[in-house]
């Protein structure tokens, strides 16, 4: 009985494992298939290191069961007195040598890597016209969502980040309010976000995330930032250079759009009066809205950053933030009907720069 049911506990356990690992190796979430240099040169590190620590781990074992087999007391007598190496130099030169060396093989890349990744220097780079070289996006982490201005284009977006593939991609981090971290998983990070400093990195997408499950990699917030924390995630579209330039163009061309509290849409009129005073609908401009910019909502691939992206959910969402995530700034700043709701949630599905 007590058998069956240690077997049943280890099953469980694996069960659960599985669950958990599952997605492991997933190419939009993985550390461990990276889609960049950056995740792939951090992954080989983790790699080296987990090397180190299993050779380390195998050599202590062996060594200590073969001194628990091969001097036993049964074995060797009762009066057997072993060798006594107490103070034995070749053991001590051999055992505080072999870890500097393990050392050393570990740290000369990991601070060569660190380094590396930290090289900013062309953020500042411009060409003969004066125009930066580089793109640099300024990423802002705010109670529980990404805002995503691009300084050079004079655009702005949030929670679906989007950039060229196959350069490297310069990044401004700060925070509105709280420590929060930014981490795309597969690509490379995370870097925290701070109130007080601006901390810069790059990275490089050597992939389209179109063919991906969703057709975006994931984001996530990976500094423990209030009881929202688990669902602040962001998406990341790559695109070829071209296609990111046309929708930078779509983006700069939203300029001067609003939202009309006359209009006959009726979610458009009630978007004017509750919502406007924080969310622009127009992509073009600065950041530091009090709210998330809506300017590409019809484009998104998550309501929230979270949530599957239909009206239902959008009008579920707008009707009662702090259901969905808790802490949340919205909540309590405006008050619709169910009918209002919805008309908004449609009304919002409308805009987009994509399609
Ligand atoms: Cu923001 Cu965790």
């Amino acid at each position: 009985m007590m058998k069956g049911l240690k077997k049943w506990r280890l099953f469980s356990l694996l069960a659960v494992m599985t669950v958990f690992l599952s997605a492991c190796g997933e190419e939009y979430i993985s550390t461990l298939t990276p889609a960049g240099p950056v995740g792939r040169e951090q992954l080989n590190i983790l790699l080296l290191a987990t090397a180190i620590m299993t050779l380390v781990v195998v050599v202590v074992s062996v060594i200590y069961l073969l001194a628990f087999v091969k001097f036993r007391r049964a074995k060797v007598g009762e009066n057997h007195m072993p060798k006594q190496v107490e103070g034995s130099h070749t053991l001590e030169v051999i055992w505080t040598v072999i870890p500097i060396i393990l050392l050393l093989i570990l740290a000369v890349p990991t601070l060569t890597a660190t380094y590396k990744f930290a090289d900013v220097a062309a953020m500042d780079e411009v060409d003969e016209d004066g125009n930066k070289t580089a793109l640099t996006v300024n990423v802002t982490a705010k109670l529980y969502w990404w805002e995503f201005e691009y300084p050079e284009q004079g655009i702005v977006t949030a929670q679906e980040l989007v950039v060229p593939t196959d350069e490297k991609v310069y990044f401004n981090l700060i925070a509105a309010d709280v420590k929060h971290s930014f981490w795309i998983p597969s690509v490379g990070g995370k870097m925290d976000t701070n109130v007080e400093n601006i901390n810069k990195f790059y990275l490089e997408f050597d992939k389209e995330s179109e063919g991906l499950k969703d057709g975006v990699f994931y984001g996530k917030c990976a500094e423990l930032c209030g009881p929202s924390h688990a669902l602040m995630d962001f998406k990341v579209k790559t695109l070829d250079r071209a296609s990111f330039d046309t929708w930078v163009a779509a983006m700069q061309a939203t300029e001067g759009a609003t939202a009309d509290a006359n209009s006959t849409d009726a979610g458009e009129a009630a978007f004017a009066n509750s919502c406007l005073m924080c969310h622009a609908v127009s992509g073009s401009g600065a950041a530091g809205a009090p709210g998330p910019n809506l300017a590409t909502f019809g484009d998104r691939n998550r309501v929230a950053g979270f949530m599957k992206h239909d009206v239902e959910n959008t009008t579920e969402w707008i009707m009662d933030p702090e259901e969905y995530k808790p802490g949340n700034l919205m909540t309590g700043m405006y008050k619709v009907s169910p009918e209002e709701a919805e008309a908004i949630a449609e009304y919002l599905m409308t805009l987009s720069v994509e399609k």
